[in-house]
């Protein structure tokens, strides 16, 4: 079977490589990829959020399955545009997607459906919004509706802060139609992970868990990024809460949309936050994340192409999804600057160097080939993922590859998996 990837990051690296090794692939194809992904099939000039393009590349290349990496063309509609060409999509219908794509919608059916999550009041207009947030405890979160590129959250710890936020998103527009909406939510304290199942509208298939690192520096300080390493499991989910995670936080949510004639066929994502209350949901992706797909895909045993044509096709089986015990851990390596105003063009040295540690690999993010070179071209450039007995080899081997690696003005975070291990 062809199979075309859709996105250009980490994750999709991740995706191609793990495909890549079924047995069921045929050709395969990465729109638009990057330097990594270029290693496992063809990569084509076509942007995410090109539905047309991307519906008349798999037309022409016999695609057999089209898997939306990042949640920006399913919100758009891909999954639609797809079945009116009969080519599967891996990934939901634009209506469920809207559970990323607008936080009013995902809080809302929340709160419909009997989801844990932060209380909270959504709001159009920003008199009302500011009359609101005046009687409100602080701190208190303020998050623009809409796709916002990670950066629509605003945790306000003064009233100043909270007032701006309000300013910025629905006066002055910095989100653009994003933040015409906003939703107010009352802060909540805890560590965070991350829970990812498998669904084929009915069956839900749990991953194993993990934990991300979304602030830049060391010790979770200074601004929050797309994720700048995860490992799975993650013990801050210990096996009894983990077991219970798939009917407090997935099946609500897939059984409402089953119910209203919409089911949820690809990844759903619930980030959570562990309170004093018990876990929490904070928001749903309709995808895997980034970098939390590189740790998953290293674990992950039994065949891709299987389990994402079982989604699609209502046949998921949970017998068909094994991962191995061993505990992943990556390490995002970043340009210094990520997430604002970073150089690109560096030479990177040292990948193979790198993957001789054992079970080590090295997806790549942003980069690309230029003469023979991997040369950098985002903020995130590397993800370097080892496999290990427990988390603490896992990230012996993870640091030992990042060591092997250089470009200038490389930046990674030297304390990715050390809450787990104090954990352990
Ligand atoms: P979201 O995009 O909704 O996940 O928010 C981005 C980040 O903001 C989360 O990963 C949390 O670190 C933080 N956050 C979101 N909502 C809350 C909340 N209600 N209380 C505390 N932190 C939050
Ligand atoms: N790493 C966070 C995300 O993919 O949403």
């Amino acid at each position: 079977m062809n199979i075309l990837i859709v996105g250009a990051g980490g994750r999709e690296h991740a995706l191609a490589w793990k495909i890549s090794q079924s047995p069921l692939l045929g050709k395969l194809y990465i729109a638009p990829g990057n330097g990594g992904t270029a290693l496992h099939g063809t990569n084509v000039a076509i942007n995410d959020n090109d539905i047309d393009g991307i519906v008349a590349f798999a037309r022409d290349n016999e695609i057999g399955l089209v898997v939306a990496g990042p949640e920006l063309p399913l919100v758009l509609g891909l999954k639609e545009a797809l079945d009116a060409v009969r080519i599967p999509c891996f990934g939901p219908c634009a209506f469920a997607a809207q559970l990323e794509g607008s936080k009013a919608f995902a809080k809302n059916m929340m709160r419909e459906t009997g989801v844990p999550t932060a209380d909270f009041r959504v709001f159009d207009t920003y008199e009302t919004a500011l009359a609101y947030v005046r009687t409100q405890p602080l701190p208190m979160v303020i998050k623009a509706d809409g796709l916002a590129a990670g950066k629509g959250v605003v945790i306000a710890q003064t009233m100043a802060e909270a007032e701006d936020a309000l300013k910025d998103m629905m006066l002055d527009m910095v989100f653009g139609e994003a933040g015409m909406t906003v939703v107010v939510e009352e802060a909540l304290v805890g560590e965070e992970a991350s829970f990812l199942a498998f669904c084929d509208g009915t069956t839900v298939v749990p991953m194993p868990s993990l934990q991300d690192h979304k602030r830049v520096g060391d010790g979770d300080t200074g601004l929050n990024t797309g994720g700048m390493g995860a490992y799975s499991p993650a013990p801050v989910l210990p096996q009894e809460q983990y077991a219970a995670m798939a009917d407090l936080a997935i099946k609500p949510i897939t059984e409402h949309l089953a119910s209203i004639g919409q089911p949820f066929k690809g990844v759903l994502y619930a980030g959570l936050m562990m309170t004093a209350r018990g876990p929490m949901v904070l928001e749903y992706n309709v995808r895997f994340g980034d970098p939390e797909c590189q740790p998953l895909m290293a674990r992950l045993k039994s065949d891709l192409i299987e389990t994402m044509m079982a989604c699609v096709q209502g046949k998921l089986d949970p017998a068909q999804v094994v991962f191995h015990e061993e505990t992943s851990c990556c390490v995002v390596m970043a340009a210094k600057g990520y997430p604002q105003s970073y150089p690109k063009g560096m030479v990177i040295t040292g990948i193979d160097e790198a993957e001789k540690v054992e079970t080590v690999t090295v997806f790549q993010a942003g980069t690309r080939l230029q003469d023979g070179h991997t040369v950098s071209c985002g903020g995130r450039v590397l993800g370097v993922t080892a496999l290990g007995a427990d988390l603490q080899e896992a990230r012996q081997r993870a640091y030992r590859a990042v060591e092997k690696i250089s470009y200038e003005n490389s930046y990674y975070r030297t304390d990715i998996a050390v809450k787990g291990l104090r954990r352990t």
